[in-house]
């Protein structure tokens, strides 16, 4: 190396330790383990920092296997943590919307918590009015998951694993469910779901972060422009159960085919709006293909931060945090208002086990359940 190349280098690391430009400091990609806290019950549980050398970061618990925090840089290079959640594990055991949490048995609603299966009825708790919510009292999001660091070359990955036990919250069935969460080269936080069951079942699987791409407690989200590739939606009743039908999104304010701001229609006089108290519906994506297709892809304009969400599954669930009321103080203090962040859940329909023409979410013994979602960001 010549001595002006070499110098050229020092001086631009010594600029770049000065103005703190490179923050977090670049790395190998990898995961580090770290303890989090202990639930009511006395089980350890860790934290979980996913590097991927970009100085992207992204730290999980194994309890819930919850996304903790989630730092992306904007456009000028500033990194900013755009999750909801909390600096310590307490935060997580108090009655929480269940922020960056994996949702199991079954995301979204079971109207009146029951299904029928083989001829069998089954009975949930209705911890949603008279419905069924995210897998019940207990659900995934509040188990503690066995974890293991996956070795990879070129990526930080984290797999979970739990297996719920036959009659667990009420659904059938001992299922096994793995779940790994890699970091890529390419700044996306891809999500692996599988799972196989002992006995016929139902199951509907997603990731709960509320992301706000200004950087969490930066306010409302009501400026982001969001794009959903979905013609359809699942209309809802008031106590947000599919009526049954897929209804077209044209000249309804759930039309985002073309990129929209998120606030632009919001309060809008629309029956769906009034029952979800703005955005609370499952779209049905336009797939192109069978495989990981592009679902939505939402920007904000201040940061310029993008964040693209691919999946496999057939519906995605756009939530705008109506339900938060300014009572929760997460991370840094920061108070979380309404509509201050928004979930992707992508997943299958919800009430699925008692909609006969929407995709089936049964699984059967021998068969493997498998589902990809990848959140994947970039600036613009
Ligand atoms: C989902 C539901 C919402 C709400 C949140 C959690 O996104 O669709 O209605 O229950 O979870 O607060």
């Amino acid at each position: 190396m010549t001595f002006r190349l070499f110098y050229a280098i020092a001086l631009g690391m010594m600029s770049v330790a000065v103005l703190g430009l490179a923050e977090p400091a670049q790395e190998t990609p990898g995961v580090k383990r770290m303890p989090f806290g202990k639930t009511k019950d006395g089980h350890p549980v860790d934290l979980y920092t996913l590097t991927n050398g970009n100085g992207m970061e992204v730290t999980i618990t194994n309890y819930g296997g919850t996304v903790v925090s989630l730092k992306t840089p904007d456009r000028k290079g500033k990194f900013a943590d755009v999750v909801l959640g909390f600096d310590t594990f307490d935060g997580y055991l108090g009655n929480e919307p269940y922020f960056g949490a994996l949702i199991g048995r079954y995301g979204n609603r079971i109207a009146k918590g029951r299904f029928t299966l083989d001829g069998h009825e089954y009975h949930l708790a209705q911890n949603d009015n008279a419905n069924s919510l995210h897998g019940g009292l207990k659900g995934f999001d509040k188990r503690v998951w066995s974890a293991k660091e996956m070795p990879a070359k070129d990526l930080a990955a984290l797999q979970l694993s739990y297996v719920s036990k036959d009659g667990e919250e009420g659904y059938p069935g001992n299922l096994s469910v793995t779940v790994n969460y890699s970091l890529t080269p390419n700044n996306e936080l891809k999500i692996d779901y599988a799972a196989t069951t002992d006995k016929d079942t139902v199951l509907n699987l997603t990731n709960h972060s509320y992301f706000n791409l200004a950087g969490q407690g930066q306010g409302d989200i009501l400026t982001h422009r969001m794009m959903i590739d979905a013609d359809r939606f699942t209309p809802v009743d008031s106590t947000l159960i599919p009526t049954g039908e897929l209804k077209s999104v044209a000249g309804t304010p759930l039309d985002f085919r073309k990129a929209t701001a998120i606030g632009a229609r919001i309060d809008q006089n629309d029956e769906q709006l009034k029952f979800g108290k703005g955005y609370d519906h499952n779209f049905v994506l336009h797939r192109q293909n069978g495989g990981l297709t592009m679902a939505a892809r939402v920007t904000e304009p201040s940061s310029g931060r993008v964040m693209e969400v691919l999946t496999t599954e057939p519906g995605l669930q756009f939530y705008t945090g109506n339900f938060l009321d300014g009572t929760i103080h997460g991370k840094g203090a920061k108070v979380y208002g309404r509509r201050s962040a928004f979930c992707m859940e992508t997943q299958h329909f919800p009430d699925s086990p008692n909609q006969p023409k929407f995709p089936s979410t049964v699984l059967k013994p021998g068969q493997q359940y498998q589902s990809t979602t990848v959140y994947r960001f970039s600036v613009e």
